[in-house]
C-alpha cells in the first residue's frame, strides 16, 4: 500500500500544476465584467492564435455557417453573438488545462471537462432564472469548479481503496486522507491564477455552498445544484459521484420547486448537446 501523501505533498504537487493559458485568465475576467463589451473578448481572443482558429473554425462549421466563409473574428462575433463567442472562447481554452484523461475518479478521456462543462451550462441557465449573477460568471464558475481535480487526482488513483472504505460525501473522504479536498484545493489554484473573487469563492465552496462567504453564497449554490445536475446527466458513473452530498440549505438561495428540477435537468441536457454539436464533438 501507498503511503498516504501529506497535506505539504498535495500543495506541492498543486505548485508543479501547468499554469492555464493566459487567454483564459483573460477570458474569465472580461467575462466577469458586467460592462464587458465584444471588442473585448475579440480583443482577448486574438491575442492567441489557437483559440482564434478555434473559434473561426466553429464560426465556419456546419452549425453556424450560413452564406460566405469569415476569416476574422469580429465577423465571427457578428455570426455567433457575443455570449456564444465567449463560452466557445472559453471552453476552448479551458480545455487545454486537461488535454490528457485524469487519473482517479473514474473520468475516462475527456470525461471531466465534458462534466464540467455540463456544470458550466447548469449553473449559467440557473444564473439565468434565479438571482443577479451574471451568467458569464456563472459559467466560468461552474467550469472550473473541479480544477482541484487535477492536481488530487493523482493521490486519488493510489489510495482508492482507502477511499472507498471511508464513509461519508467525497469531499470529506479526501479532507480524511489528504488533509485538503478538491473543492479547496481548487479554490487555492483560482486565487494564484488571480480570477475573480466570487470565482475563487465558488470554486473553494461548490461541495459545501453554506460555507462560503455571504456575498458569493448565491453563486456557490447555483454552481453545487448545477453539479448534482450534470452528475444526474452523466451516464458515468465516478467515484466523487456515487458520494455525492446536497446542502439542505440550497432552497433558500435557488428557489426551485420539484418539477422544475425535471424540467431544468432537461434543459441542461439539450444545452449540453447543442455546444457539443456547436464544438463539432460527438454526442454520448
Ligand atoms: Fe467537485
Amino acid at each position: 500500500m501507498n503511503a498516504t501523501p501529506d497535506l505539504d505533498a498535495v500543495l506541492a504537487a498543486a505548485d508543479d500544476l501547468e499554469p492555464p493559458p493566459e487567454v483564459l485568465l483573460r477570458l474569465l475576467r472580461v467575462a466577469s465584467l458586467p460592462s464587458h463589451n465584444r471588442r473585448q473578448v475579440v480583443d482577448v481572443i486574438s491575442s492567441d492564435p489557437i483559440v482564434a482558429s478555434r473559434v473561426l473554425k466553429i464560426a465556419n462549421s456546419s452549425f453556424f455557417r450560413r452564406g460566405c466563409k469569415i476569416s476574422d473574428l469580429s465577423q465571427a462575433v457578428g455570426r455567433l453573438g457575443e455570449a456564444t463567442l465567449t463560452t466557445m472562447a472559453t471552453t476552448c481554452a479551458a480545455r487545454m488545462l486537461a488535454q490528457e484523461s485524469v487519473p482517479g475518479y473514474g473520468y475516462t478521456d475527456s470525461g471531466l471537462m465534458e462534466h464540467c462543462q455540463a456544470i458550466a451550462i447548469g449553473a449559467r441557465l440557473l444564473a439565468r432564472k434565479f438571482g443577479d449573477i451574471p451568467t458569464g460568471v456563472a459559467y466560468t464558475s461552474g467550469l472550473l469548479c473541479d480544477v482541484g481535480v487535477l492536481v488530487l487526482g493523482h493521490f486519488v488513483a493510489s489510495h482508492e481503496h482507502e477511499l472507498v472504505q471511508k464513509s461519508g460525501a467525497f469531499d470529506q473522504r479526501e479532507k480524511a486522507l489528504f488533509g485538503i479536498d478538491h473543492a479547496e484545493l481548487g479554490g487555492i489554484l483560482a486565487e494564484t491564477w488571480g480570477l475573480p473573487e466570487s470565482t475563487c469563492a465558488a470554486i473553494r465552496h461548490h461541495h459545501r455552498p453554506s460555507e462560503a462567504p455571504e456575498a458569493h453564497r448565491t453563486l456557490a449554490f447555483q454552481v453545487h445544484i448545477a453539479d448534482m445536475l450534470a452528475k444526474m446527466s452523466d451516464r458515468s458513473a465516478t467515484l466523487d459521484g456515487m458520494s455525492y452530498e446536497v446542502d439542505e440549505a440550497w432552497a433558500e438561495y435557488i428557489p426551485l420547486e420539484g418539477d422544475d428540477v425535471q424540467g431544468l435537468l432537461l434543459e441542461v441536457c439539450d444545452e449540453v448537446r447543442s455546444v457539443r454539436a456547436m464544438l463539432n464533438e460527438p454526442t454520448r
